[in-house]
């Protein structure tokens, strides 16, 4: 698919990100717009990415494909009251936000095609995974624009919206808890003897290698951990212990923990006098 030009509203960590990564995979700086009021941060963002910058969404998206919005959910009235009587229905708007529905925007959009995203923070390096669901109006050829946008940050997945909120908990969050992981693994790496930069390393790199055995194996995790864990070795033994302590049912409640709470969130989003 052609590149189609885009619009990024909200130029933060995500909005930066996607821009970044916009480049890297072949976009020119002219397709890319970034709205940014603020004028020290526009200046940044023009000499980091060489794209036009814009202090409001009216002359920066009249004429763009794709307009990403990436603001806080917060942030979210001012920036719908910017792109309402800009946006029409030949252009996509790509939300970012969290937990905010797609009815929200359809409500102030009369009729543009709106696909609503969940990234994650590896995007930040090109290697995040981007669950996107679409609205009513939009059609194939709208995901499809969607996908080519947001393949630029990582692997990408169609789902339903409600489904949004399991990805959150799964995949949004998810990272946090790998650092968790990570962090409990290299204390008590340290304990044993190695220091704390080895012991990083190892852990870091050991989470990572996981992730691509998982990615590249037709095994699934539970197949792939019985092939490391032989009986009576190390392996086992650690296992034993997660077990005995209730570790899959801890991280099961967690995932449930971030799910409920994306629901209420969404719920007061939904709620919101917008
Ligand atoms: N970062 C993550 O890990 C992550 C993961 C999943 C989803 N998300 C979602 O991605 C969205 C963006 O998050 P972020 O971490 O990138 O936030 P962020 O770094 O705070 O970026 C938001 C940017 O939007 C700008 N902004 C606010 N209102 C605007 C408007 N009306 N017009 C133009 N720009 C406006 C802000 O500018 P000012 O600073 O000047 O207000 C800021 O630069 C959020 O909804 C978040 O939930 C983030």
């Amino acid at each position: 698919m052609d590149r189609p030009s885009i619009a990024v509203v909200g130029v933060g960590a995500m909005g930066g990100a996607l821009a970044s990564g916009l480049l890297r995979a072949g976009w020119t700086p002219e397709e890319i717009t970034l709205v940014e009021a603020y004028e020290p941060r526009a200046a940044e963002m023009r000499a980091a990415t060489g794209c036009r910058t814009v202090a409001g969404a009216d002359e920066g998206i009249r004429r763009q494909e794709v307009v990403v919005l990436a603001v806080k959910p917060q942030d979210i009235a001012p920036a719908l009251a910017q792109l309402a009587g800009v946006m029409t229905p030949d252009q996509v708007l790509v939300a970012l936000v969290a937990g905010v529905p797609i009815s929200v925007y359809e409500r102030s959009l009369a009729g543009v095609p709106v696909v609503r995203t969940m990234p994650n923070t590896p995007a930040l390096i090109g290697e995040g995974i981007t669950a996107c669901a679409p609205g009513a109006y939009a059609e194939a050829r709208h995901m499809a624009l969607a996908l080519t946008v947001l393949a630029a940050v990582g692997e990408v997945e169609e789902v339903e919206e409600s489904m949004l909120d399991a990805v959150t908990a799964v995949s949004g969050s998810g990272p946090a808890y790998a650092y968790l992981l990570a962090e409990a693994m290299v204390a008590e790496g340290v304990r044993q003897g190695l220091d704390p930069d080895t012991a990083l390393r190892l852990a870091a790199r050991t989470i990572e290698g996981a992730g691509a055995m998982m990615a590249a194996s037709e095994e699934s995790p539970a197949e792939l951990r019985r092939k490391v864990a032989s009986p009576g070795g190390t392996t086992a033994a650690a296992l034993a212990v997660m077990d005995r302590a209730g570790f899959t049912g801890v991280v099961g409640n967690a995932v449930e923990a971030a799910a409920e709470r994306s629901r209420q969130l969404g719920a007061e989003a939904a709620g919101r006098k917008l």
